[in-house]
């Protein structure tokens, strides 16, 4: 029950960043979209990536200087575009860029995991992003929360209604397996070439395998060199799933949101400067082409261009194995997006919403 249609090549993806908020995850185009729009990855290096069959043929041929420097511009042009959505659309539409070179990934919010939902959330992302399909969709976080209709508030972010005397996030009882049905209707439809999951474990994989017509292509999840989860990305290498690694530089993205420190930056870790050094690299490329060597696709997010060039340029170099042991070394299970840390802050009386045991 695949998709009838030829999946683009690996998603060794870049996501362009707006300073959004990081409780904004919706796929707005302009302001607040945390969309994982990225290039192309078909002309990445030939090493291998641990991926499933049906995307892993495309993900050999060689990368060109031109294509990480087209890339880049083209990323830095979104980035940096206030109005993102008509950049993406006019690249297309201009020739800059062919939309089968583009990985699109959208994501379904929480107030939409309603069978009757699904697809009505991933046509509102299309229409918005003016694509007719996106190479992946991914459910977003593993519960669901109270409907929100479009014309009452979109996105509807986390707290069900702000007015309310006393305003909170409601949880609501939809089954994953709903959620998931009801996904993989997208596939048939032609509206996702290839369906995922965020921020669960081995366990909600191995039971959505045991029901799922398609099984997971991807698992988005926090991965850096202080959340390394060993046994997740084994899970996943064994049951063909593509692991994603957001927030792969460690804590940058948190410092703004105050859910994290300066001295919490992998990016400024001894261990990281030392390696980076040895190979006459920058600490960005040490942590990005240490994810790429385990197999995994990692998404920094960069407004910079000259940091998009460095991001994309990490398959120059190979960590060896004492590198290796030494970034292993540097593991704490640390997790700078916990919604059972930040659900607490949203509303008076906050929640407290465990997903990671
Ligand atoms: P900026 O947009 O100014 O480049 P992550 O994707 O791991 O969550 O990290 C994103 C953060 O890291 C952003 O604040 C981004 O800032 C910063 N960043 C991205 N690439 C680099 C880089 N090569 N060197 C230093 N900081 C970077």
């Amino acid at each position: 029950a695949r998709s009838a249609l030829p999946p683009p090549a690996h998603p060794y993806l870049c996501r362009p960043s707006h300073k959004a908020r990081f409780f904004s995850p919706h796929l707005i185009p302009q302001k607040r979209e945390l969309l994982y729009l990225s290039w192309l990855l078909r002309r990445m290096p030939t090493y291998t990536y641990e991926v499933p069959h049906r995307m892993r043929e495309s993900a050999r041929a060689p990368c060109t200087a031109q294509t990480s420097a087209s890339a880049a511009r083209f990323m830095a042009t979104l980035s940096h575009s206030p109005s993102y959505r008509l950049e993406r659309r006019r690249a297309i539409d201009e020739g800059l860029v062919r939309r089968e070179e583009l990985w699109v990934t959208s994501k379904l919010w929480n107030t939409y995991h309603s069978a009757e939902h699904v697809e009505m959330a991933c046509r509102k992302s299309l229409s918005d992003l003016q694509l007719d399909y996106v190479d992946l969709y991914l459910v977003h976080f593993p519960f669901a929360t109270r409907y929100v209709p479009f014309e009452a508030r979109y996105p509807p972010e986390w707290i069900y209604d702000p007015d309310a005397p006393v305003p909170q996030l409601e949880l609501v009882p939809v089954p994953l397996h709903e959620t998931w049905r009801a996904m993989e209707a997208l596939v048939g439809k032609g509206l996702a070439r290839n369906i995922g999951m965020c921020n669960v474990g081995c366990q909600t994989l191995r039971d959505m395998m045991t029901y799922a017509a398609i099984p997971p292509a991807v698992l988005q999840v926090e991965l850096h060199v202080y959340n390394q989860q060993p046994n997740l990305l084994r899970f996943c290498r064994e049951n063909g799933i593509v692991v994603t690694g957001f927030s792969p530089l460690g804590a940058p993205s948190y410092f703004e949101l105050g859910m994290a420190t300066q001295s919490e930056s992998a990016l400024d870790n001894a261990v990281i400067q030392r390696i980076a050094d040895k190979h006459g690299k920058t600490p960005a490329q040490v942590l990005l082409a240490w994810g790429v060597q385990r197999g995994c696709a990692v998404i920094p997010k960069s407004t910079v261009e000259a940091r998009i060039r460095e991001n994309l340029n990490v398959c120059s170099f190979t960590l060896d194995e004492a590198d290796l042991k030494d970034i292993a070394d540097l593991d704490q299970g640390r997790r700078f997006n916990d919604p059972a840390e930040f659900a607490q802050g949203m509303g008076p009386l906050g929640t407290f919403l465990p997903i990671y045991d």
